[in-house]
């Protein structure tokens, strides 16, 4: 196998191929970015197929038949309640931490009650079942929570609601709307997976140690809470309140620009010319907007996202618009991003056992730029 010349570095790694993947697909600079999961390009994949569809299709390769989604389904529905120690856990966790930091707890708990714990770590059958039970009982987590954070007592899943609605009713304690709980949904399904960003990054070198699933998707929380990364669409909605007003919106955005602030929810690492994520998502905001007859929060977004992208050559990323549909839908701001990781942990457990499945340890190297050669003094000399 090659390395790379010591002199080769790439701060960031900005532009390294560290992987093959079979799973995502990202086109970062011609025309408007592209993105397609396992082939199917994601303005195909968006609105057409449910959560369930989607996680399934990074999970097992393909889009399920109808057999197959059934039985999924039924998978996930049995998989979906939390265990009690858990929930007496959450109960405990002090008052004020965040909703990301609880998560991260809670997926490291839901490893020690997985009746496949002990499974040999490169056994794909075995990781493919831990996976769907994640990605049913993190979004069971968020919620009871979420309801405890409250002083709320969570709610059991329900059987018969699919991913999305089980999930907002969960949360809510009554059933979503169709609207509520389809518009969710796709935002769900754009989140579910998303090539070699950070906390995907983050999973596959933990796996790449021949780690657990569990502890991959642990460090994959931690990596995602960052504001450079899923934190960011919590702050995309506090750039929105702290407009507050359409009319204050062209002044606010030019103001912060000539402060050279860094706008969240906007720019990215590999798309330069678009998010297409935050393309499809805007045009459902704007639907939910008009629907529960209020458009403020459109019409603040809209001169930012014009003056940011015309001004600075930034595009909004998906965590712009996914802060407002959220909004829309009554969800409480700091569980957006565990939102984003209960999606995205579908996408994870796919590079994770794509990582098992043909590991080789990631162990990068860094170029020393500290003091050479120095001799050790005995401690009576170093003053
Ligand atoms: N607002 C203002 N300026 C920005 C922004 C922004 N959102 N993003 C980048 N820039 C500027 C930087 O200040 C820098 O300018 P300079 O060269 O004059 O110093 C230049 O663009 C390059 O910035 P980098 O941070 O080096 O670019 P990078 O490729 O690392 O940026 C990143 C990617 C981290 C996402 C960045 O665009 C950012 O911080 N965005 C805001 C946070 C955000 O929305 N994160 C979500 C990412 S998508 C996701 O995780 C779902």
């Amino acid at each position: 196998m090659s390395s790379a010349s010591e002199d080769t570095y790439f701060p960031g790694l900005e532009g390294v191929i560290s992987n093959e993947t079979a799973i995502a697909d990202m086109q970062g600079t011609e025309g408007q970015g592209g993105l397609a999961f396992r082939g199917y390009a994601i303005e195909d994949l968006a609105g057409k197929v449910s959560y369930e569809e989607a996680a399934f299709l990074l999970l097992h390769g393909d889009l399920p038949s109808k057999a197959q989604l059934e039985e999924f389904g039924g998978r996930l529905s049995s998989a979906r309640a939390i265990p009690d120690p858990l929930v007496t856990l959450l109960k405990a966790v002090p008052e004020g931490v965040h909703p990301m930091d609880t998560l991260r707890t809670a997926v490291s708990v839901l490893a020690h009650y997985d009746p496949e714990v002990n499974a040999p770590v490169q056994d794909h059958a075995a990781n493919v079942r831990k996976a769907e039970r994640l990605i049913a009982q993190m979004a069971t987590a968020v919620a009871a929570a979420a309801r405890v954070a409250r002083g709320q007592e969570p709610i059991a899943p329900k059987a018969g609601l699919g991913h999305a609605a089980n999930f907002l009713a969960m949360l809510n304690g009554a059933d979503p709307t169709e609207a509520q709980a389809e518009a969710f949904d796709l935002s769900l399904t754009l989140y579910a997976e998303h090539e070699l960003n950070a906390s995907t990054f983050a999973a596959r070198v933990t796996a790449s140690t021949l780690s657990d699933i569990h502890s991959a998707i642990v460090s994959a929380v931690g990596t995602l809470k960052g504001s450079l990364h899923g934190g960011a669409n919590e702050k995309s909605w506090e750039v929105l309140q702290q407009v507050g007003e359409p009319e204050k919106a062209e002044r606010w955005i030019q103001d912060a620009l000539a402060r050279k602030e860094r706008i969240m929810g906007f720019g990215h690492r590999v798309y330069k010319t678009g998010d297409p994520r935050a393309v499809i998502l805007k045009r459902h905001c704007q639907r939910v907007a008009a629907e529960i007859g209020d458009d403020r929060w459109e019409r603040i977004a809209e001169p930012i996202e014009r003056a940011v992208t015309g001004q600075k050559n930034l595009p909004p990323n998906v965590d712009w618009p996914s802060a407002r549909l959220y909004h829309y839908l009554g969800i409480e701001v700091p569980i957006y991003t565990p939102i984003f990781a209960m999606a995205r942990v579908a996408g994870w457990a796919a590079h994770v056992i794509e990582q098992l499945d043909n590991n080789r340890l990631m162990r990068p190297r860094a170029r020393y730029v500290g003091t050479p050669n120095r001799a050790v003094r005995p401690i009576a000399d170093r003053g």
